[in-house]
């Protein structure tokens, strides 16, 4: 009995298994919203890079980028809790607006770049604001996450 009893745990668990991770990977912060809505734009102007025919196209995902960025600058990361002090927390939250502004800036360029038709420029711009990201992702964001 004891035996069927483990066999019942052990294939509840498989079925049940898939849903825990989703409950997981749906809690997500409000930053971390704003952060996957950029995300997904960002794949497609990176791509568009290639082909001037996809500048357009690109401009406006820029646009929605600079929405959720702008959104982006007023919320707390994750790690501002673990900051120690007054202190320390004021100066990771302006480390962390420097950074969303900044990348606020170039997106804004970015779109005029590719409006303008300018694939030099937007390619600059484009290598700029991956430097940004990975730099504020060291700084700002958990590890454990990309
Ligand atoms: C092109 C620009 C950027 C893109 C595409 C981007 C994308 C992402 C993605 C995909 C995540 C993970 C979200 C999740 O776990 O669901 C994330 C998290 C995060 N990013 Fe960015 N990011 C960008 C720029 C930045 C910059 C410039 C900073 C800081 C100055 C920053 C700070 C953070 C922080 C703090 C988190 C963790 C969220 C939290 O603490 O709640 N990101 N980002």
């Amino acid at each position: 009995m004891k035996k069927y009893t483990s066999i019942f745990f052990a294939i509840a668990f498989v079925f049940a298994a898939p849903f825990v991770v989703q409950a997981d990977e749906d809690d997500h912060t409000p930053l971390e919203e704003e952060m996957d809505a950029m995300n997904k734009s960002w794949r497609h102007v990176r791509r568009a890079l290639r082909d001037p025919a996809k500048f357009a196209d690109a401009a406006k995902k820029v646009e929605t980028m600079i929405v959720h960025a702008e959104k982006s600058i007023e919320m707390e990361p994750i790690l501002l809790a673990e900051q120690e002090g007054a202190e320390a927390k004021k100066k990771f939250m302006e480390g962390y607006q420097k950074g969303m502004r900044y990348t606020v800036k170039m997106l804004k360029e970015l779109q005029a770049a590719f409006e303008a038709g300018d694939a030099e420029k937007a390619t600059e711009l484009v290598s700029k604001l991956n430097d940004a990201r990975k730099k504020g992702h060291q700084k700002y964001k958990p590890e454990d996450e990309d």
